[in-house]
Protein backbone atom coordinates (compact mmCIF):
# COMPACT_ATOMS: atom_id res chain seq x y z
CA UNK A 1 0.00 0.00 0.00
CA UNK A 2 1.39 3.44 -0.34
CA UNK A 3 2.80 5.26 2.12
CA UNK A 4 -0.04 7.65 3.71
CA UNK A 5 1.26 11.43 4.17
CA UNK A 6 -0.76 14.16 6.01
CA UNK A 7 -0.67 17.42 4.54
CA UNK A 8 -2.02 20.06 7.01
CA UNK A 9 -2.85 23.88 6.35
CA UNK A 10 -3.09 25.90 9.19
CA UNK A 11 -5.58 29.46 9.87
CA UNK A 12 -6.32 31.61 7.07
CA UNK A 13 -4.87 29.33 4.35
CA UNK A 14 -8.72 28.76 3.05
CA UNK A 15 -8.73 32.42 2.10
CA UNK A 16 -6.19 31.70 -0.46
CA UNK A 17 -6.76 33.49 -3.71
CA UNK A 18 -8.66 36.11 -2.28
CA UNK A 19 -6.14 36.51 0.53
CA UNK A 20 -3.26 39.47 0.21
CA UNK A 21 -2.60 38.06 -3.87
CA UNK A 22 0.28 39.95 -4.18
CA UNK A 23 2.54 37.73 -1.59
CA UNK A 24 0.26 34.40 -1.96
CA UNK A 25 -0.98 34.51 -5.43
CA UNK A 26 -3.94 33.76 -7.20
CA UNK A 27 -4.07 30.09 -6.48
CA UNK A 28 -6.58 28.96 -4.24
CA UNK A 29 -6.37 26.00 -1.56
CA UNK A 30 -8.73 23.86 -3.72
CA UNK A 31 -5.95 24.12 -6.46
CA UNK A 32 -3.34 23.17 -4.38
CA UNK A 33 -5.05 19.93 -3.25
CA UNK A 34 -5.22 18.88 -7.03
CA UNK A 35 -1.83 19.49 -8.02
CA UNK A 36 -1.00 17.54 -4.66
CA UNK A 37 -3.07 14.84 -5.53
CA UNK A 38 -1.54 14.22 -8.65
CA UNK A 39 1.97 15.04 -7.45
CA UNK A 40 1.41 12.26 -4.69
CA UNK A 41 -0.41 9.60 -7.19
CA UNK A 42 2.86 10.01 -9.85
CA UNK A 43 4.94 9.54 -6.55
CA UNK A 44 2.83 6.79 -5.48
CA UNK A 45 1.65 8.22 -2.32
CA UNK A 46 -1.61 9.01 -0.28
CA UNK A 47 -2.64 12.03 0.82
CA UNK A 48 -4.85 13.52 3.49
CA UNK A 49 -5.61 16.80 3.06
CA UNK A 50 -7.13 18.98 5.34
CA UNK A 51 -6.89 23.19 6.69
CA UNK A 52 -8.10 24.28 10.29
CA UNK A 53 -8.44 27.74 11.41
CA UNK A 54 -8.08 25.60 14.84
CA UNK A 55 -5.13 25.33 17.04
CA UNK A 56 -6.24 22.40 18.92
CA UNK A 57 -7.77 20.58 15.95
CA UNK A 58 -3.89 20.77 13.99
CA UNK A 59 -2.52 19.77 17.33
CA UNK A 60 -5.03 16.52 17.25
CA UNK A 61 -3.90 16.04 13.75
CA UNK A 62 -0.83 16.10 14.73
CA UNK A 63 -0.85 14.00 17.03
CA UNK A 64 -3.05 11.45 14.73
CA UNK A 65 0.11 10.51 12.27
CA UNK A 66 1.54 8.42 15.14
CA UNK A 67 0.69 5.04 13.86
CA UNK A 68 -1.78 7.04 11.28
CA UNK A 69 0.34 8.30 8.48
CA UNK A 70 4.29 7.89 7.51
CA UNK A 71 4.80 11.40 6.95
CA UNK A 72 3.84 15.14 7.57
CA UNK A 73 3.57 18.32 5.27
CA UNK A 74 2.42 21.18 7.29
CA UNK A 75 1.78 25.01 6.58
CA UNK A 76 0.97 25.72 9.65
CA UNK A 77 0.90 29.38 8.74
CA UNK A 78 0.47 32.23 11.73
CA UNK A 79 1.00 28.80 13.92
CA UNK A 80 4.52 28.64 12.67
CA UNK A 81 5.56 31.23 14.74
CA UNK A 82 3.66 31.49 17.95
CA UNK A 83 3.07 27.69 19.03
CA UNK A 84 4.98 25.74 21.15
CA UNK A 85 1.81 23.57 21.39
CA UNK A 86 2.03 22.76 17.30
CA UNK A 87 5.80 22.16 17.93
CA UNK A 88 5.32 19.74 20.84
CA UNK A 89 2.94 17.72 18.88
CA UNK A 90 4.88 17.17 16.11
CA UNK A 91 8.43 16.78 18.13
CA UNK A 92 6.23 13.73 19.59
CA UNK A 93 4.64 12.56 16.21
CA UNK A 94 7.57 9.99 15.45
CA UNK A 95 7.57 10.69 11.53
CA UNK A 96 9.68 12.95 9.32
CA UNK A 97 7.70 16.34 8.84
CA UNK A 98 8.33 19.20 5.72
CA UNK A 99 7.53 22.51 6.65
CA UNK A 100 6.02 24.78 3.89
CA UNK A 101 5.36 27.82 3.15
CA UNK A 102 4.14 29.75 0.10
CA UNK A 103 6.03 33.43 0.55
CA UNK A 104 9.98 33.24 1.98
CA UNK A 105 9.47 34.03 5.43
CA UNK A 106 12.54 35.11 5.85
CA UNK A 107 11.98 37.95 3.63
CA UNK A 108 8.76 39.00 5.07
CA UNK A 109 8.63 41.12 8.66
CA UNK A 110 10.86 40.27 11.54
CA UNK A 111 8.02 38.18 13.37
CA UNK A 112 8.00 35.45 10.30
CA UNK A 113 11.29 34.62 10.65
CA UNK A 114 11.43 32.42 13.76
CA UNK A 115 9.48 29.24 13.26
CA UNK A 116 8.42 27.07 16.13
CA UNK A 117 7.97 24.01 13.14
CA UNK A 118 11.37 24.48 12.24
CA UNK A 119 12.87 22.88 15.01
CA UNK A 120 11.03 19.47 14.89
CA UNK A 121 11.18 19.57 10.76
CA UNK A 122 13.33 17.29 8.57
CA UNK A 123 13.53 20.27 6.12
CA UNK A 124 12.12 23.74 4.79
CA UNK A 125 10.60 24.88 1.49
CA UNK A 126 9.50 28.07 1.39
CA UNK A 127 9.16 30.70 -1.38
CA UNK A 128 7.95 29.06 -4.22
CA UNK A 129 4.19 29.63 -3.98
CA UNK A 130 1.83 26.71 -4.37
CA UNK A 131 4.62 24.79 -6.02
CA UNK A 132 6.08 24.13 -2.56
CA UNK A 133 4.00 21.33 -1.70
CA UNK A 134 5.02 19.43 -4.67
CA UNK A 135 8.61 19.75 -3.76
CA UNK A 136 7.22 18.50 -0.17
CA UNK A 137 5.87 15.65 -1.32
CA UNK A 138 9.19 14.50 -3.53
CA UNK A 139 11.38 15.05 -0.60
CA UNK A 140 8.81 13.33 1.25
CA UNK A 141 9.05 10.34 -0.98
CA UNK A 142 12.53 10.30 -1.14
CA UNK A 143 13.20 10.50 2.99
CA UNK A 144 11.03 7.29 2.73
CA UNK A 145 12.18 5.48 -0.33
CA UNK A 146 15.52 5.67 1.87
CA UNK A 147 14.26 4.73 4.77
CA UNK A 148 13.60 1.01 3.23
C1 LIG B 1 2.68 31.37 5.44
C2 LIG B 1 3.61 32.42 6.06
C3 LIG B 1 3.13 32.83 7.45
O1 LIG B 1 4.00 33.81 8.00
C4 LIG B 1 1.73 33.39 7.40
O2 LIG B 1 1.26 33.67 8.70
C5 LIG B 1 0.78 32.55 6.64
C6 LIG B 1 1.23 31.84 5.45
C7 LIG B 1 3.05 31.05 3.99
O3 LIG B 1 2.59 30.02 3.48
O4 LIG B 1 3.78 31.82 3.34
O5 LIG B 1 -0.41 32.50 6.96
O6 LIG B 1 2.79 30.17 6.20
Amino acid sequence: MSPKVLVLNGPNLNMLGQREPDIYGHTTLEDIRRAVDVRAGQLKLTVDFRQTNDEGELVTWIQSARGGASAIVLNAAAYTHTSVAVLDALLACGVPVVEVHLSNIYRREEFRHHSYVSRAATGIICGFGAHGYELALEAVARLLHNEK
